[in-house]
């Protein structure tokens, strides 16, 4: 029943953490490798001679010197503000109040929701995304158009109805009781179904109450394996604010830490300007912070500290963070997270880059031993790179003598046109057949 295919190309292998590790013991380029699928699942990787031998059966498709890689893991997204990306002049809250809460409240409308989703969801797989983490909005039915989109394509998905209660326009708030009502039966609903993992999602303090943070930690401690997302310490006035709006709390992390929301399962995004003690307390309690680079450059956030973060053991993913974010391309993320590192110092290494936007933001979403490496046993979401893919990044390709060096104007320079297939649970990317 299980239909046998080959992958042959040069293939990205992970065993390891490169932040944490020489990258060099961890990350490895076959320039003559192979990925065997079978049905769903990558089931072995290797030299392509030894696999072509071995399986004479599969089917073949001989990618050449394109880069076989994980799909991109999008470990921060906001699928509704897709609409709204690159929007001109603003910082943080503004940018919050002039764009996003009256393009979200457009998600009151089902069918707006779902038009959005499939746009969204069909850009993400042309950019070679083939999981994220997303916020949705208040509305309900915009979890159901996010994951029954994300069904339609048989994609790994995570997202969670965005809870506010405060600070937000009429038809933009909830209410704790709502948001823990609502955001139960999404969880019951979706959770664990198919390819579908919920989290819970208070958007960030300032647009909740206690009451409302309260709640939100009370429903994770009775559904624990659910993940738990939100921002946290990602432009100075927000910063401000916070200890405004809780007076009591020791930081920014302390506001989400007495409510219940913090543990191993919670997914911080940003996390620029954190205070020696929240770094403590993240590092011990194993939750992931999640660098969004072109958001923080695009809102004029600030410098996430990458490697300062990971000498700590804190597991970390990349993102986007669309709409703040100013791409839908891991590409484009992987560039501005280098160009970042470098505006502190230091310069990271394509297989560092490449690995957070793979094997690292699937151990931040604990999806590593389903996703995000290309080993036996994982789900068969791959990305296949196209190395030359314009004619400004193959003149440079043509020069290289390593694989990193192939690979690194791609990382700098690449975008959609990269991406030379996209590979879903085992299948090539087709049509959309329904929805
Ligand atoms: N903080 C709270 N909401 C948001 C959002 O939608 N985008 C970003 N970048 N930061 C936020
Ligand atoms: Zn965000």
């Amino acid at each position: 029943m299980n239909t046998k295919t080959l992958l042959l190309g040069q293939t990205f292998e992970a065993r390891g953490n490169p932040l944490t590790h020489p990258w060099q013991d961890v990350t490895f380029v076959n320039s003559s490798g192979g990925v065997l699928i079978q049905g769903t699942t990558i089931t072995e990787v290797g030299d392509a001679g030894v696999l072509r031998k071995n399986h004479p059966d599969a089917e073949v498709q001989d990618y050449g010197q394109h880069l076989i890689c994980p799909g991109f893991v999008d470990a921060h997204v906001h699928y509704p503000q897709t609409a709204i990306i690159a929007s001109w002049g603003k910082q943080l809250i503004d940018w919050l109040n002039t764009y996003t809460f009256p393009e979200e409240m457009r998600l009151s409308d089902p069918d707006y929701a779902r038009t959005i989703a499939e746009r969204y969801l069909d850009l993400a797989l042309d950019h070679g995304t083939t999981t994220m983490c997303s916020y949705a909005t208040i509305h309900p039915a915009s979890v159901d158009a996010f994951f029954e989109q994300a069904a339609l394509r048989n994609m790994r998905t995570v997202a969670g109805k965005t809870c506010m209660d405060r600070n937000a326009p009429d038809g933009l708030r909830d209410t704790p009781h709502s948001a823990y009502d609502d955001s139960k039966a999404l969880l019951r609903k979706w959770h664990g179904k198919g390819r579908a993992h919920y989290a819970i999602t208070p958007r960030f303090s300032p647009t909740s109450t206690p009451e409302q943070l309260s709640a939100l930690g009370a429903l994770w401690a009775e559904h624990p394996d659910c993940l738990m997302q939100t921002h946290i310490s990602e432009q100075l006035p927000e910063i401000a604010w916070v200890q405004e709006l809780y007076p009591a709390a020791r930081d920014y992390l302390d506001t989400y830490e007495s409510h219940g929301l913090i543990g191993a399962r919670a997914v911080f995004g940003h996390a620029i300007h954190l205070e020696p003690r929240e770094i403590d307390r993240i590092a011990e309690t194993g939750a992931a912070l999640i660098h969004c680079p072109t958001s923080n450059s695009f809102i004029g956030s600030g410098l996430m500290d990458l490697a300062g973060l990971a000498a700590r053991a804190i597991p970390l993913g990349l993102a986007t963070d669309t709409g703040g974010g100013s791409s839908f391309s891991m590409l484009r993320t992987m560039a501005a997270a280098y160009e970042i590192a470098q505006l502190r110092g230091t310069a990271l290494h394509p297989a560092q880059l490449l690995w957070l936007a793979t094997a690292g933001s699937a151990h931040s979403l604990h999806l590593e031993n389903r996703i995000g490496t290309l080993a036996p046993g994982r789900e068969a979401d791959i990305a296949v790179l196209d190395l030359a893919a314009t004619p400004a990044i193959a003149q440079r390709t043509d020069e290289a003598e390593t694989i990193w060096e192939a690979l690194f104007p791609t990382i700098m320079m690449g975008d959609d046109r990269a991406i030379a297939d996209v590979w879903i649970a085992g299948s090539k990317r087709g049509p959309v057949s329904s929805g």
